[in-house]
């Protein structure tokens, strides 16, 4: 055998390096009501969550975010452990319930934390990537009619002001809403989240006023400081209709898209909400779509279209669906195939989700890392390239049931499945960039575990695990692997 034939003959490596570009940024996420604890402290006053956690049934567990991660009192060792892992950014949540307690004036000592934390981020090298709103509007504004009411997005706009008086030196990456699908539809319409409300049409006001906010903030944040990075952060998904074929299962692709991606995406790219779902409601509550349209006043679209620097893509799974119930009865476990909770209308309606075979996280969300490189070339050339919006992925994660194991008297996490889906996902946005997708960043849904809402502490997406007995944090396999791809700035 020659040298030539030995050498195409010798097995193709299993992996090899794939660079990333050199101004791409690593971070991990979190927001404050699921990591600071300290909910009364230092004036801060209770928001919807801490309201709605004590609604008997609303959280499993009962549990809720008044201790959390204890974050409050341990940001400076926190910041530490993100240098240790050799993170680039870091994308926290604000507390509007402790910068302006109850919606009103500024709270000294509440914004004095989140100073001190952009502080120790900048003397680690970590560049701070400042989310306004995570969903957690304070419960006295709630009272006086919350995200239905107008006039809260003007109380948004004053709150996110006095977060940039304290910071806008030190901070120059600003979203303003993350996930608004799931504060208002999921939270107004599902009933889901806090506030816990079951109204189509509050569901449609809520997210018309949040974007309205969002609109407003980056209005103001563009004429005080043009060298701001701003943008929003939207859960976005791929809907697959189960059986292409089927007009029904096309229609119920389509509409799942209408409802989580072409509601927010349009509005904010195009300047109008899109005909085809608002008709789908009208027919479904007509009632709504009236209270809808008269909230949606003249020239509001313009302030919601305005030019974006950021898009952030939350992503964790897509939505395989078909128009009638699967004939084969899901799997145990599988989320259930009629599924109100993630739709913001009422089920009935057509749409349920078939089983595809796919592996599922704690969550019972596929595992499809493919669905990201298509979510993002599909955002991209629809609607950011022309934009001229570049694209984030500013959520990617999953919970799994990680196990500790003491090794040499170290407590281990050999979370393989976190590693892979870390993996797999960082290779699919490597796929889009490859494919002229403009993508500059990925965050890690979470840096540690900690309150997932109405799951409460059950599900553990950390690359960090936390004890909450203890509040002892351990680094996961998963965190150890994306120190060495951090530190490679490349994955095999
Ligand atoms: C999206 C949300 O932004 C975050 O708060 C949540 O914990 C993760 N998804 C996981 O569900």
């Amino acid at each position: 055998m020659n040298v030539l034939s030995q050498e195409y003959s010798a097995p193709v490596p299993a992996s090899v390096s794939r660079p990333f570009p050199t101004d791409f940024l690593f971070g991990a996420a979190t927001a404050a009501y699921q990591i600071e604890g300290a909910a009364f402290e230092d004036g801060r006053t209770a928001s919807i969550w801490d309201a709605f956690s004590r609604v008997p049934g609303a959280v499993i567990g009962a549990d809720n975010g008044d201790v959390a991660c204890d974050h409050y009192h341990r940001y400076r060792g926190d910041v530490a452990l993100m240098k240790d892992l050799g993170l680039e950014t870091y994308r926290f949540s604000t507390s509007w319930s402790r910068v302006r307690p109850d919606g009103g004036p500024v709270n000294a000592k509440g914004i004095d934390f989140y100073e001190r934390l952009v502080d120790e981020l900048l003397r680690a090298g970590i560049r701070p990537w400042l989310t306004l709103y995570h969903w957690d509007l304070p419960q006295t504004l709630e009272e006086q009619g919350g995200w239905t009411v107008r006039e809260t997005s003007e109380r948004f706009a004053e709150y996110a002001l006095s977060v940039h008086d304290a910071l806008g030196d030190r901070v120059s990456d600003w979203t303003t809403l993350n996930e608004p699908w799931c504060s208002s539809f999921l939270s107004y319409t599902g009933g889901i989240h806090a506030p816990g409300r079951f109204s189509i049409g509050d569901g449609m006001l809520a997210s018309h006023h949040l974007l309205r906010g969002h609109g407003l903030v980056v209005e103001e944040l563009r004429r005080r400081d043009p060298a701001l990075n701003l943008g929003i952060t939207l859960n976005l998904t791929v809907a697959e209709a189960a059986d292409p074929a089927k007009p029904e299962d096309v229609d119920a692709a389509r509409r799942i898209d209408g409802q989580f991606n072409r509601w927010f995406l349009d509005p904010i790219f195009r300047g109008s909400y899109p005909e085809d779902i608002v008709s789908d409601i009208r027919a479904v509550d007509p009632d709504a779509v009236a209270r809808f349209e008269a909230a949606v006043h003249p020239g509001d679209v313009d302030t919601i279209s305005q030019r974006l620097d950021v898009l952030g893509v939350n992503y964790y799974h897509g939505e395989f669906v078909g128009g009638s119930a699967p004939a084969d009865p899901p799997l145990p476990g599988d989320a259930p195939t009629d599924r109100v909770v993630g739709s913001p209308w009422p089920a009935g309606d057509g749409i349920h989700w078939y089983e595809r075979g796919l592996p599922r996280t704690a969550m019972h969300w596929e595992v499809q890392p493919a669905g990201l490189t298509v979510l993002l070339e599909r955002v991209w050339d629809e609607y950011a390239k022309d934009a001229g919006t570049a694209l984030f992925v500013t959520e990617n994660g999953a919970a799994f049931d990680d196990e500790t194991v003491v090794e040499d008297g170290d407590v281990r996490v050999h979370d393989a499945d976190r590693v892979e889906f870390l993996r797999g996902h960082l290779g699919a946005i490597l796929d889009a960039a490859d494919a002229g997708v403009d993508v500059r960043g990925y965050f890690y849904w979470s840096l540690m575990d900690n309150f997932e809402w109405a799951w409460g502490y059950d599900k553990r997406f950390g690359l960090i695990r936390v004890d909450y007995a203890t509040q002892e944090r351990t680094f996961k396999d998963s965190a150890l692997e994306y120190r060495r791809v951090i530190a490679a700035r490349a994955i095999d």
